[in-house]
């Protein structure tokens, strides 16, 4: 069974595995967070001041039905998705619109949602369940059991977080040993909602800061970071769809957006 596992020791394994489907190899990883870390962590986040201090409620209040990153991104994101999240997990999209862009060819045991407008929520044909929330107002207990899912998603959504500690805290407190926290993010962004720490930043600097989210919770993995996802592998379409996304790559080629992704593990990495 290959585990990367928080604190250099192997946390309930056996407990681990009775409760996934997906075949592991292992590997230990030596270094932890500790506590000491996660306070450092803690007391070193910038400042996460807006320039639109309004609600955020209201900011969201019209739904918004349209794609935020270019297809090559969206690919990039479902082929990691693909990787990373086995058949048969609970899922739960986090930040969520009408899209969660999960490999439609994947069935899970449950996808449950979140955001800031129902409507979109509601359009939104991976879920099984959603719920509303406003994470900068309301940033922990989520009604959500703990340990119930084996992956947390965020895609093109962290930036705006006012209080990321705690809802990192929630994301490790909702996922079981060895579930999967994948956040995505690119350079679009509606930028006076975006903290300030964000809004400063190059990509690179973006990175350190999700990574820093990470490590201030004692008990996630060493966050890994992604700048790009092969999609050799990736199911390829047929026919004239085919035509028309190569025909799509070539102009992309020059104008794709940047692609990002930090990933952890509540305490212990499972390949698979
Ligand atoms: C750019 S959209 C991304 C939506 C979706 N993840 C996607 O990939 O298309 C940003 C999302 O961040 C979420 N969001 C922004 N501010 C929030 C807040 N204060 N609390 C909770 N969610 C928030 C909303 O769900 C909003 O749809």
């Amino acid at each position: 069974m290959p585990a990367e596992v928080a604190g250099g020791y192997i946390v309930g394994i056996d407990s681990f595995i009775s409760s996934n489907t997906a075949h592991f190899s292992m590997e230990v990883w030596s270094e932890a967070p500790t506590e000491d870390r996660a306070q450092g962590a803690r007391a070193q986040l910038p400042e996460k001041s807006k320039l639109d201090r309004g609600e955020d409620r209201q900011f969201y209040d019209a739904p918004r039905l349209v794609t935020h990153v270019d297809d090559t991104f969206l690919e990039k994101v479902t082929q990691l998705y693909r990787q990373r999240i086995p058949e048969g997990a609970a899922v739960l999209d986090l930040m969520s619109s009408w899209v969660s862009h999960l490999p439609p060819e994947r069935r899970y045991s449950k996808v449950v949602g979140h955001g800031m407008n129902a409507a979109e929520l509601a359009r939104n044909k991976r879920l099984d369940s959603f719920f509303v929330r406003d994470l900068n107002a309301e940033p922990d207990s989520w009604a959500l059991p703990e340990r119930s899912f084996d992956a947390v998603l965020c895609c093109v959504s962290v930036q705006y977080l006012q209080q990321p500690e705690k809802v990192f805290a929630e994301i490790f407190r909702v996922l079981k040993p060895g579930g999967v926290c994948i956040i995505t993010f690119s350079n679009r962004l509606f930028y006076n909602k975006a903290i300030q720490a964000w809004r400063d930043n190059s990509g690179f600097g973006r990175v350190q800061l999700v990574k820093q989210y990470f490590l201030c919770v004692e008990g996630f993995t060493e966050p890994e970071a992604l700048n790009d996802v092969d999609l050799s592998e990736a199911p390829q379409p047929q026919g004239l769809a085919a035509v028309l996304q190569n025909a799509q790559k070539l102009f992309r080629r020059v104008q794709g957006d940047p692609f990002y992704a930090v990933i952890s593990y509540r305490n212990i990495k499972v390949v698979h």
